[in-house]
């Protein structure tokens, strides 16, 4: 295929304290990583490199396989790294050669709408080096220092960033490379390598799981309940 997806799921999930690895917790009778691969395969076809904690990779397969269904010659698993940077950068050694298209995602927004995956390729295919999916932030934001209020921020400039973000191959595997720092998501780190990074709509569904709150309310999602 031409496009591929790099799913991370290494995280050790110590603020959800489920006492394992977030991406084997159970929404229902499936777990945070099997949900986000049912999105992945409805999305267009990619070769999807599921990025395991270190010992889990017999799992992660399992997982990718039994959610894989028709597509289950597409999957690859590696091992992760001891931060998400490092995940991803074990993912992509992984692509395949005729990959053109790459789309990291965190395991851990398990819900995401396979649509929103489409938006992306779509937004890489029609020329763009790297797309963000965004959400509006709808909260007040303010600028602090300790507890002093320093100033409010114009919300109108801001946006909330979710996963998948997509990227040209040759502009990731750059950027990557010439990463000298930590960055909070592959969107900055291209952008501090120089490439414009465009936004598409991202979805609510799309919400990354953290806390046991989160955890909550995809159960509640997924059960269908008025959340
Ligand atoms: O910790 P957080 O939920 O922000 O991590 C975002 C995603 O990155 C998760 O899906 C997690 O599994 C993944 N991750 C990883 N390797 C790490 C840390 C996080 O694959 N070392």
């Amino acid at each position: 295929p031409r496009v591929a997806v790099v799913v991370v799921a290494a995280g050790s999930g110590t603020r959800l304290a489920a006492g394992g690895p977030k991406a084997f917790v159970g929404i229902d009778d499936a777990t945070i990583l099997r949900h986000a691969l049912r999105g992945v395969f409805a999305a267009p076809r990619a070769q999807v490199i599921v990025v395991a904690p270190a010992g889990r990779e017999g799992d992660a397969r399992t997982e990718a396989l039994e959610a894989a269904g028709d597509r289950r010659d597409l999957v690859s698993v590696v091992t992760g790294g001891a931060s998400r940077q490092d995940s991803v950068a074990a993912g992509l050694a992984a692509l395949w050669g005729d990959v053109e298209v790459v789309l990291v995602h965190d395991a851990a927004r398990a819900l995401t709408p396979s649509d929103v995956f489409a938006r992306v390729i779509d937004a890489v295919q029609a020329g763009a080096a790297g797309v963000l999916p965004v959400l509006p932030v709808v909260d007040t934001i303010k600028r602090v220092s300790g507890s002093t209020v320093l100033a409010a921020v114009d919300r109108s400039e801001l946006a909330a960033a979710q996963t998948p973000q997509g990227f040209r191959r040759d502009v990731l595997l750059t950027a990557y490379e010439a990463a000298s720092q930590e960055f909070t998501d592959d969107a900055a780190l291209v952008a501090d390598a120089g490439h414009p990074v465009r936004t598409v709509a991202g979805d609510p569904r799309a919400f990354k799981i953290t806390t046991s709150a989160d955890l909550d309310r995809a159960r509640a999602l997924v059960a269908g309940d008025p959340v």
